[in-house]
């Protein structure tokens, strides 16, 4: 039962497994704010890369992440990071980002530093006044949110997702950034137990977020 008005609806899934999109819809449809936390993970990452910081430079990572200020702003229906008030670029969706991101992700440090920042989301989302969140990653069901009102983990073969991804012009090495996700010690990309698994191969967008708004329609009608 649903006792709650202010829902956290958790995607977790991996690369090009129809999470943003997917996400984008539920926003849309149920007033929520969307997170996509990826991004900041790659904020984070160009910002080390900007520094030329490499993943075995530890203190160099930590007195990064000591010193920058995370803050968050609301671009329509979405949650941007800034780091010292400003707001990454297209760099983040580039190569050289696309490469790193999943190397800097799997340090526990980094992750420790943007544990409490994402959980901060909901209060970003209540004082924007929507009525919830629906937040995507890798961890968000077991870790971030692990008490979310709902959770989805979507997943789909790996040559289809290598295709989606290839038709956005892109050159991302998904199936590396795959292994070192689901094979890292700290929050390990998995299906948390309890979370609905939606398999995207042979679906559409609208039959991956229709599987999605029926358990959440039917959870809210009582409100
Ligand atoms: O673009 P794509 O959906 O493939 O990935 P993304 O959501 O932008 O995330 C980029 C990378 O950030 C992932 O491959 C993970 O290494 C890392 N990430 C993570 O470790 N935990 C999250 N909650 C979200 C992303």
């Amino acid at each position: 039962m649903i006792t709650s008005s202010f829902i956290i609806v958790a995607i977790d899934g991996g690369a090009a497994s129809g999470k943003s999109s997917s996400a984008r819809a539920l926003s849309e449809r149920f007033n929520l704010l969307h997170v996509d936390t990826g991004s900041f993970y790659r904020a984070i990452t160009a910002e080390m890369l900007r520094r030329g910081l490499r993943t075995d430079d530890l203190s160099g990572i930590s007195a990064t992440i000591a010193h920058v200020r995370l803050t968050t702003q609301v671009q329509g229906r979405s949650a941007r990071m800034e780091l010292d008030g400003r707001v990454a670029g297209e760099e983040i969706r580039g190569s050289a980002v696309n490469d790193a991101v999943s190397h800097f992700a799997a340090i526990p440090e980094v992750r420790q530093a943007l544990l409490a920042y994402q959980r901060g989301q909901a209060e970003v989302a209540r004082g924007a006044g929507f009525r919830g969140l629906v937040m995507e990653g890798r961890d968000i069901g077991s870790v971030i949110f692990p008490d979310a009102t709902f959770r989805f983990f979507l997943q789909a073969d790996p040559e289809e997702r290598a295709r989606r991804r290839a038709s956005e012009g892109q050159r991302d090495p998904i199936a590396e950034r795959d292994r070192l996700d689901s094979t890292r010690k700290t929050a390990p990309l998995a299906c948390p137990p309890g979370a609905l698994a939606i398999d995207t191969t042979h679906l559409n967008l609208a039959e991956v977020v229709a599987r999605m708004v029926a358990p959440i329609t039917r959870a809210l009608e009582p409100l």
